[in-house]
């Protein structure tokens, strides 16, 4: 039972170990390699393929040698390699990676649809030694060739100063230096190609201002993409002063008016409300003296308003009780 239940054991990780390490690793001879199984590209652009491996269980060695290779039936094809001998036959595929440090990157630039297919590392520590491996069993590489259509990269024009010399470059994305693709400039004020160069300098001027940057990037292949921007001109350092000097100049007289125009509506409401104080009690005056000559009694002080009132008040009680005693008498 026990010797039946081990040996199926052992056969599980039998099976299933190779199917974790596939195209990983290759640990128990002490060889490994990490590399991605696909990676795609648009044609014309370029691509660096990240590699990592250890030979012998290890990753320093000196004056080693790295080959790519087309994978098996073609695998004595090599691509891109380190080894002046054996030259890599692809010249757009270069081994970027330093062996001697188990780095194994390939980079291709320019590519093609024709370099589509499937590719292998192997790797050679000296001509006399054993230590040789091709990853052929362990991690094949395909790479996808696609259609172009990521847009070219216009670099920042930052602050655009009418008169003073702009230099803008345009390049294919992804910090690639490919040199197959053509590059043509366009802008909306000149008719046809403006520049035929990924960089362009100009002078820009105020009629600049609003107009469209057109930045084409056209492959081995006929296809093309583009990238626009829009251009903002400022005026030149001069008159950008006087323009900057007058709006805050401006806002500031503008601050002034408003407050002069605050405190004029204070001091006309403060002025106002004297005026109109004054102006009613004078009136009230006016008003009360006339009407005090006219009910002139000869009573002693015709001018207080509450004599007035008392008066009056004694006019009345008073001829309410001669009413009153008028009504008794009856
Ligand atoms: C690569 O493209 C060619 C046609 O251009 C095709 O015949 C070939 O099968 C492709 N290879 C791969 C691996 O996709
Ligand atoms: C750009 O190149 C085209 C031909 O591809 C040519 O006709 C045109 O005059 C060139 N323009 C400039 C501004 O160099
Ligand atoms: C500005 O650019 C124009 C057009 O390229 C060039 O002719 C001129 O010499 C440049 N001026 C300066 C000061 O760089
Ligand atoms: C700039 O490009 C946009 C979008 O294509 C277009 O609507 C606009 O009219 C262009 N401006 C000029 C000045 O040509």
């Amino acid at each position: 039972m026990r010797h039946i239940k081990h040996s199926s054991m052992w056969v599980g990780l039998v099976i299933i170990l190779p199917l974790f390490w596939k195209g990983i690793t290759c640990q128990l001879a002490g060889y490994s390699i990490n590399v991605p199984p696909s990676v795609s590209v648009q044609e014309g652009l370029c691509v660096t393929i990240p590699c990592k491996f250890t030979a012998d269980h290890r990753n320093t060695f000196s004056n080693s040698f790295g080959y790519w290779r087309l994978e098996p039936p073609d695998s004595y094809y090599i691509v891109a390699s380190n080894d002046k001998s054996r030259p890599g036959r692809k010249p757009n595929f270069y081994l970027t990676g330093n062996a001697d440090s188990g780095d194994c990157s390939l980079t291709i630039i320019d590519v093609r649809k024709e370099d589509n297919g499937t590719y292998y590392f192997r790797f050679e520590e000296r001509k006399t030694s054993n230590v040789k491996y091709g990853f052929n069993n362990d991690a094949l590489t395909t790479i996808i060739v696609t259609d172009l259509t990521e847009e070219p990269v216009i670099s920042d024009p930052g602050t655009v100063i009418a008169g003073i010399n702009k230099t803008l470059t345009c390049t294919p994305p992804g910090n690639c230096a490919a040199t197959s693709l053509v590059i043509q400039w366009q802008k909306s004020n000149v008719a046809g190609v403006w520049e035929n160069s990924s960089t362009v300098t100009f002078t820009p001027s105020l009629s600049d201002h609003k107009e469209n940057i057109t930045c084409q990037m056209r492959n081995s292949n006929g296809k093309k993409t583009e990238k626009t921007i829009v251009l903002h001109v400022y005026s030149s350092p001069s008159d950008k002063e006087d323009s900057n000097d007058s709006p805050s100049n401006n806002e500031n007289s503008n601050d002034c008016t408003v407050r002069a125009v605050d405190y004029t509506i204070i001091i006309g409401i403060v002025i106002g409300n004297i005026a109109a104080f004054i102006l009613i009690n004078v009136a009230s005056y006016f008003c009360l003296k006339r009407h005090m000559e006219k009910r002139q009694l000869g009573n002693g002080t015709p001018d207080s308003k509450t004599e007035d009132k008392e008066s009056t008040y004694q006019e009345l009680s008073g001829q309410k009780t001669d009413i009153y005693y008028n009504l008794k008498a009856r």
